[in-house]
């Protein structure tokens, strides 16, 4: 069966959680191949409510292996955290069920102090990042003085590392950005602890994905974060250090281009946005406050109440072209029932001329102005449709005006939080 990925088509928060969470059920392995703490989803399972940033909800299940792969940048503490709350809750997790790449990279605290304090000197231009470090950890892996897992269990090693960063990091710190510095010998023994309680869970994700391979097992590729906050190809610079794209799938969890054979693009039914950049179809109105509210629109991470507004197909186009969509699963369609007419942008304008995409320069995109067709709305409740027959005629034309705009199929369409709640028009795992 085909191995899958599961991307983010927009600015993150598309609803991945449940897509990965329903696809887990036919996957072997799972495995995460970029960013860190700053995603999260929570899902309710058994009236037990669980909160994920960097385990692979497919923890929950019996029997799959989960990995965290070397393209991501992992808080320990949080790590640990998320370990130690799954086992509270009864969940067992060892190094036969959870792994941590080696070779991913470690946020220290000073990747914390600075993400902090440079957001705070840049008052309104800030980015609106999730302040969890993750910039300047990928900083640090570029300019090749990172901290690796691999690292916290070589002691000698580490505090050599810890001792040349900290000495740059803290003057930066305390004379660029008006912060505190951090003690040296503090850093190193948590760090060195959290070392002692990971060491077990170190492993070669390439190696385990090799074996996995050869035994013919069916890999889930986990996304975090969307296509449009990529490092390369995202609304730079509001956007995240990593690429999400799916391409990063192979880079971040370390197999090679030809296992990757599906690749599912998440959609949310409207747009959402967190932090700062510029949002073409937004909506600051009533109709904005109508989809927060009825999409309880908060970020799971950091609790900010997210940007709302219409669907965007050029957005959408995009994704398509940068990860190679086979199929799209759209999310959250029962939160547009009761409005009258919809709206989804086909275009955009600038200066009076049509764009083909959305321009690289972001002072373009902010004079971009959207071009909408409209659509009616409908009234019923829609949680209980299985099927597409199931949806309105005017839900349908919404589905179809999506496919027939980016050119990719429908695999599966949300219709509510939970897992039964879900029309799978084709699973993903299932294809040929
Ligand atoms: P960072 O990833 O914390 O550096 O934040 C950079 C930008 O990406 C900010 O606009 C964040 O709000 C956004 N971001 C990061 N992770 C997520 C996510 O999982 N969902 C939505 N937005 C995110």
């Amino acid at each position: 069966m085909p191995n899958t990925v599961v991307v983010g088509t927009q600015w993150g928060d598309e609803g991945k959680g449940k897509i990965v969470d329903l696809l887990t059920a036919e996957a072997d392995v799972v495995v995460r191949y970029q960013g860190g703490n700053n995603a999260g989803h929570t899902l309710v399972v058994e009236g037990k409510k669980f909160i994920f940033h960097l385990i692979p909800s497919g923890i929950l299940y019996e029997g799959k292996k989960c990995l965290i792969g070397n393209g991501l940048v992992v808080d320990p503490g949080i790590l640990l955290k998320e370990m130690e709350n799954l086992e509270k809750a009864g969940i067992r997790v060892d190094p036969e069920r959870l792994a941590l790449s080696e070779k991913a990279h470690v946020i220290m605290p000073y990747h914390k102090a600075v993400d902090l304090a440079r957001e705070a000197a840049k008052g309104k231009e800030k980015i609106g990042t999730t302040g969890r470090g993750i910039g300047p950890c990928y900083e640090d892996k570029a300019a090749r003085i990172g901290i690796r897992a691999i690292d916290l269990t070589e002691p000698e090693t580490l505090e050599k590392k810890i001792k040349a960063c900290l000495k740059e990091k803290n003057f930066y710190l305390q004379q660029f950005l008006d912060g505190q510095a951090l003690d040296e010998k503090e850093v190193l023994k948590e760090t060195l602890a959290y070392g002692k309680k990971l060491s077990s869970f170190l492993t070669d994700v390439s190696l385990e994905m090799e074996e996995a391979l050869k035994r013919k097992k069916n890999i889930l590729f986990e996304g975090a974060q969307g296509t449009h906050l990529d490092i390369d190809h995202g609304t730079y610079p509001f956007v995240t250090s990593s690429n999400p794209v799916a391409g990063a799938a192979c880079a971040g969890a370390g197999v090679g281009p030809g296992q990757l054979h599906h690749v599912v693009g998440v959609v949310k039914a409207y747009t959402t946005r967190v932090g700062a950049g510029p949002f073409v179809t937004e909506l600051t109105d009533g109709t904005g406050d109508y989809i927060q509210e009825r999409g309880k629109e908060f970020g799971s991470t950091t609790g900010r109440r997210r940007r709302c507004g219409w669907l965007d197909l050029v957005v959408l186009k995009d994704s398509a072209r940068l990860n190679g969509l086979n199929s799209l699963a759209i999310t959250k369609l029962d939160v547009l029932t009761g409005l009258d007419t919809l709206r989804v942008c086909v275009g955009y304008e600038w200066k009076g001329q049509r764009l083909p995409s959305r321009p690289a320069s972001l002072s373009k995109f902010a004079e971009c102005t959207p071009v909408y067709q409209e659509l009616h709305g409908w009234q019923e409740d829609i949680s209980g449709a299985r099927q597409l027959a199931d949806l309105p005629a005017q839900a349908r034309t919404y589905l179809d005006v999506i496919q027939e705009k980016t050119g990719v199929p429908l695999s599966i369409v949300s219709v509510g939080p939970a897992r039964k709640e879900t029309i799978m028009i084709k699973n993903p795992f299932h294809s040929s």
